[in-house]
């Protein structure tokens, strides 16, 4: 019987990217990247053979999708932030039976939702740069699932999740799931943006994540779950959060007990508001 082992949300920014590389920006996220390192041992402690992850930069307009392919290898450079993410290279491996048995069975819940076994379906950075520094290259699989749904509601997230975990649970398999995608999301103004990288472009926002993270630690999430669809909106939250509907979904919904443990303490990046969290599962 197959089985959920872990499930975290965590961040993708850009530059961890350049802080990784030699230059005047070498060293400036360590936070996070050391927070990404610490989950990724963790995925593989937890004997995880396959990690899914949501990725907010996956944008669907209509149904959702899963990349079902075999195989990822590639040199990617990011269209949004091509001063960034410039030449990241990846190669892993997929998992094609998994995947295909999670859009399944969603669809199967209710919500059409597609694998897709085409080697011409890239994956977007949502998924390559959370695996970089989780550093799973060839260690664990990788299925990467839309997580930016720009018509889909919260509750239609909430329920592919649920479904996810019953494919899960159907198979053989031992499975992390990541939700990757920030907190509130608005950028800075086009202006600013390059002189405010450790700010945030509304103390509005800023003081909703801190309160969301308050109950994400102290497991109120029947109360998180209820202010979640305005929070997403009012807060511009990363694919309007349906990588955190789907996530919780998974695991239980309002029955979900676990209290979040904070691995890189909340941080603000280019107006942003991120988190590396883990989501125990007992
Ligand atoms: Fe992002």
């Amino acid at each position: 019987m197959g089985q959920l082992v872990f499930a975290a949300k965590v961040t993708h920014i850009p530059r961890m990217v350049l802080s990784e590389l030699p230059g005047p920006l070498h060293g400036c996220r360590d936070d996070a990247i050391h927070g990404l390192q610490d989950i990724g041992q963790r995925i593989v402690d937890s004997g995880a053979d396959t990690v899914v992850i949501l990725d907010t930069h996956w944008l669907s307009n209509a149904a959702y999708h899963v990349n079902a392919c075999a195989d990822f290898q590639g040199v990617f450079t990011s269209n949004e932030f091509p001063t960034q993410i410039e030449a990241l290279e990846y190669d892993h491996a997929g998992n094609p039976s998994l995947a295909k048995a999670l859009a399944a069975q969603a669809t199967e819940r209710g919500v059409l939702t597609i694998a897709h076994e085409n080697r011409n379906l890239g994956l977007e950075y949502g998924t390559l740069v959370p695996m970089h520094f989780m550093k799973l290259r060839r260690r664990v699989k990788v299925v990467s699932v839309s997580g930016w749904l720009a018509y889909s509601t919260i509750d239609e997230s909430r329920r592919v999740g649920a479904a996810f975990r019953e494919a899960i649970e159907a198979g053989d398999g031992k499975v992390a799931l990541v939700a990757s995608g920030s907190l509130s999301h608005r950028i800075h103004d086009n202006a600013v943006v390059f002189d405010r990288p450790y700010e945030t472009s509304d103390e509005f926002f800023r003081q909703c994540d801190l309160r969301a993270l308050d109950l994400w630690q102290q497991g109120r999430w029947t109360e998180f779950n209820a202010m979640l669809p305005t929070y997403a909106r009012a807060c511009y939250g990363e694919g309007w959060m349906h990588d955190t509907a789907m996530l919780l979904g998974a695991l239980g919904g309002d029955d979900y007990q676990g209290k979040a443990e904070i691995v890189t303490p909340y941080f603000l990046a280019s107006g942003t508001g991120q988190v590396n969290a883990v989501l125990p599962l007992r």
